[in-house]
């Protein structure tokens, strides 16, 4: 989908920072992209192309999948759902608990927003091992709606993310993958 262009001025734009946050982990720092606004308006046509057509509604993962998943449902003009970490939604609220490496997190969403029956794009930055957007796709099949896509800036290979999204049956699309 993206044009090998636009992969290698994001490559070139995202920053590798050894060690962080624990060492042996190199985190990928996507926050040059918005210094960039003609960079990241290419990076919501390639993801607003992926997906339209083929959806109801975009849910968005807290923190860094707000960045591009509103842009994406603003641009296919459909709803955009908070999926937010633990305690910070009111009532009433539908919660998903997942594994971490180390211990478990939650994740909510407010009642009643997902409407059964749509089709949703789960939208996040990264895909790692895949715990966190495999929670959010429960909380969207717990609302009767279906999960129809799942999108990523980055895709980790290595760590089986993709394999742990099989069993939604979703189109996955990630623009980088390393
Ligand atoms: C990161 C990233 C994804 C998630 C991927 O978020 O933005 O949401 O981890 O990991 P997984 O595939 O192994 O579940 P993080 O929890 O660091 O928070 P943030 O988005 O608020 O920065
Ligand atoms: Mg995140």
């Amino acid at each position: 989908m993206a044009s090998q262009d636009l992969i290698n001025r994001l490559e070139s734009t995202i920053e590798n920072i050894p060690d962080f946050p624990i060492p042996g982990i190199q985190f990928k720092d996507i926050s040059p992209i918005f210094l960039n606004p003609k960079l990241y308006e290419e990076v919501i046509e390639d993801l607003v192309a992926f997906s339209k057509g083929k959806i109801d509604a975009v849910c968005g993962i807290e923190s860094r999948g707000y960045l591009f998943g509103i842009a994406i449902a603003v641009a296919l003009e459909v709803p955009f759902i908070l999926i937010r970490k633990a305690g910070k939604l009111p009532p009433p609220i539908i919660s998903e608990k997942y594994d971490l490496e180390y211990g478990s997190a939650i994740i909510e969403t407010r009642e009643g927003q997902i409407k059964p029956g749509q089709r949703v794009l789960i939208h996040d930055d990264l895909l790692a091992t895949g715990g966190t957007t495999e929670a959010a796709a429960k909380l969207v099949e717990k609302q009767g709606a279906t999960v129809s896509q799942f999108s990523f800036l980055i895709g980790l290979k290595g760590l089986n993310g993709d394999e742990k999204l099989k069993k939604f049956n979703a189109e996955i699309y990630h623009i980088l993958e390393y």
